[in-house]
């Protein structure tokens, strides 16, 4: 399609560590759309952070290596890109704000000066228009006293400052992707949503196409139009937020909705998937859910499920939606 801005096809980034090879991405295909706001979700360590770093070719090589797949930014495939050329895409073409703020600021250079540099690479304005756009950028991500921080050091500002300092900088090259790796878990909640309606607002005015990761399905509902579920390395079911909130399909995605806070109802306790999100391994038997998963029967422990395409774009990597399997209505209605 015309307007997909970024493609990624069967993706593999392992990781070469002395206690063997680690698929951390394995083979995940999703695409963003011109426009477009996707969401990654799973719990801690089912790969969101090496895919976004996939993309920008960030991931510290060795241990880390993209051993197969594409990665396709209107239509050129990074994957093959040089460094020089990977330079000249990060922070212009896409941005990123990664989970931890200190990895993308220098600590030697003052907030204005970084700002004003990152400003001045894409548009050609004088210096002091650049800096009046950096104090403006500032206030726009909620900084008090912008005019006295441009001359601090990332070390003098808390760990949520910051965050929207590298926010500003992000969305002040005004990219065409813009990948998000928890931006907003370390804020506030009411700083929070101002960080959400900031992407938000970039994205209806200047379409930025937005790959966000999270754990917190809430601001997936805040904000994204679809969302890809990952699930150790792979990505276990893709559809719109709306449907997957309403009526997930895959058993993973029903116990990840299950375990949201429900508003109006006083819960006791909180629901939470038994077990936790096995190390990634290769040449594993099996689906990779089977041993948390409270519909697993017998195929489960001996096969792979694919990614079985359902109505409306939306796929699950779960053998109850295998039409082609003999018992599959037997076993699917388990899960009605
Ligand atoms: N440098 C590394 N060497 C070996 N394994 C690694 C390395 N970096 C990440 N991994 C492994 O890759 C897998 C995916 O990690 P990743 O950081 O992408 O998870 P995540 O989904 O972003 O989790 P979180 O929600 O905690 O941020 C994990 O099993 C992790 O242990
Ligand atoms: S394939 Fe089997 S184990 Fe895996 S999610 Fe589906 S029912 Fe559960
Ligand atoms: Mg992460």
């Amino acid at each position: 399609m015309e307007d997909v801005v970024l493609e990624l096809n069967n993706l593999h980034t392992h990781f070469f560590t002395d206690s063997g090879e680690v698929p951390a991405v394995d083979g995940v295909s999703l695409s963003v759309h011109k426009g477009e706001v996707v969401g990654i979700v799973g719990e801690s360590g089912c790969g969101k952070s090496v895919t976004s770093l996939s993309v920008m070719k960030l991931v510290p090589n060795p241990p880390g290596k993209i051993t197969e797949g594409e990665i396709n930014f209107k239509g050129e495939n990074l994957v093959k890109a040089s460094e020089k050329r990977m330079r000249k895409i990060r922070g212009n073409e896409i941005s990123m704000i990664f989970q931890e703020p200190m990895t993308s600021l220098n600590p030697l250079f003052t907030i204005g000066n970084q700002l004003r540099e990152a400003i001045l690479i894409h548009q050609s304005i004088s210096k002091k228009e650049a800096k009046s756009k950096s104090i403006a950028m500032l206030r726009l991500v909620g900084i008090p006293r912008a005019e006295a921080i441009i001359n601090e050091y990332p070390h003098q500002l808390s760990g949520g400052m910051r965050q929207r300092v590298m926010i500003a900088m992000a969305m002040s090259c005004n990219p065409e992707l813009l990948i998000a790796d928890e931006p907003t878990t370390a804020l506030d909640v009411t700083i929070q949503a101002q960080i959400l309606d900031l992407m938000r607002n970039l994205n209806e005015e200047k379409e930025t196409a937005i790959l966000l990761i999270t754990h917190d399905l809430g601001v997936v509902a805040e904000i994204c139009d679809r969302v890809v579920v990952m699930y150790s390395g792979q990505v276990v079911e893709e559809g719109t937020t709306r449907e997957i909130l309403k009526d997930p399909k895959h058993p993973y995605s029903k116990g990840l909705i299950k375990s949201l806070p429900k508003m109006h109802e006083r819960e006791q306790k909180l629901y939470s998937i038994p077990g936790t999100v096995p190390k990634p391994k290769m040449d594993r038997i099996g689906c990779r859910f089977s041993p948390r998963c409270e519909f697993a029967y017998d195929r489960c422990f001996q096969e792979n499920p694919e990614l079985y395409p359902l109505d409306n774009n939306r796929s699950s990597r779960c053998f109850l939606y295998d039409e082609v399997e003999g018992d599959v209505t037997e076993h699917a209605e388990t899960i009605t």
